[in-house]
């Protein structure tokens, strides 16, 4: 068991309004699950997304990842999970400008503390499975909407993660990247890493062996 929520809620309080975005989730991530979350907008997909890869904390129910309550995790335990246990992928890619595909892929390794010759083997590696290996000393700006995703997915998979949770990961792309992006998920799911993607289109999810429909803060 990787991830697992049990009753959870969540809720947002925003300009003296309360918002209940999660009303009693239930859902576990297993290994060599590929999971589509799909639903409306607004319908608490991002948020339960963010919860089970403690990025937000739940108001209410339980969290369990890799078998423990996250309650008991320090805040250091926590950021050592997201850079060693799960990834995060984003629709807009949300790589830093600044740096080229290297550096990006590389910024969480440093951060989770991994020394420089097993960092370069790692992004090698990683952009090896991408496809990217002539494209690391590019800038995002330089780079094609799905090169930069490509670069997003190798970064996520550099730390070896048990899952990699993508929110909309080609709602920012043309069907043919879409296509490649969800082939590469695929083939990164054949080998082990757990995948959770959230997406509005039929086609995305259909690559996935199991899809959860939201609906207004539930699981339908
Ligand atoms: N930080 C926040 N503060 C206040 N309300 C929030 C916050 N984040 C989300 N919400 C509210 O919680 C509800 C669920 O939002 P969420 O982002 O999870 O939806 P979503 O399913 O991801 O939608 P979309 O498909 O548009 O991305 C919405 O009503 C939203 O307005
Ligand atoms: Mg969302």
């Amino acid at each position: 068991m990787i991830i697992e929520l049990k009753d959870v809620k969540k809720e947002y309080v925003a300009g003296g309004e309360k918002i209940e975005a999660l009303k009693g989730v239930n859902i576990s991530i297993n290994r060599g699950d590929f999971v589509a979350i799909t639903g409306s907008s607004g319908s608490g997909k991002t948020t339960l997304l963010s919860i089970m890869g403690c990025m937000e904390t739940a108001t209410e129910g339980d969290v369990r990842i890799g078998n423990r309550d996250v309650d008991t995790y320090s805040d250091r335990e926590k950021s050592l999970l997201r850079a060693n246990y799960i990834s995060f992928v984003f629709q807009n890619f949300a790589l830093m400008d600044k740096y080229t595909a290297y550096e990006n892929i590389e910024l969480p390794l440093l951060n989770a503390g991994v020394k420089r010759r097993e960092r370069k083997k790692r992004i090698h590696w990683a952009a090896e499975q991408l496809g990217i290996k002539d494209q690391l000393e590019k800038r995002p700006r330089e780079m094609s909407g799905g090169q930069q995703q490509r670069v997003a997915i190798a970064r996520a998979l550099a730390s070896s993660p048990q899952v990699i949770l993508a929110d909309e990961p080609t709602g920012a792309l043309d069907v043919d990247n879409t296509k490649k992006i969800m082939e590469i998920l695929t083939d990164i799911n054949k080998c082990g890493t757990a995948v959770v993607v959230v997406t509005h289109e039929k086609e995305v999810a259909a690559y996935a062996k199991r899809t959860i429909r939201m609906e207004d803060g539930c699981i339908v």
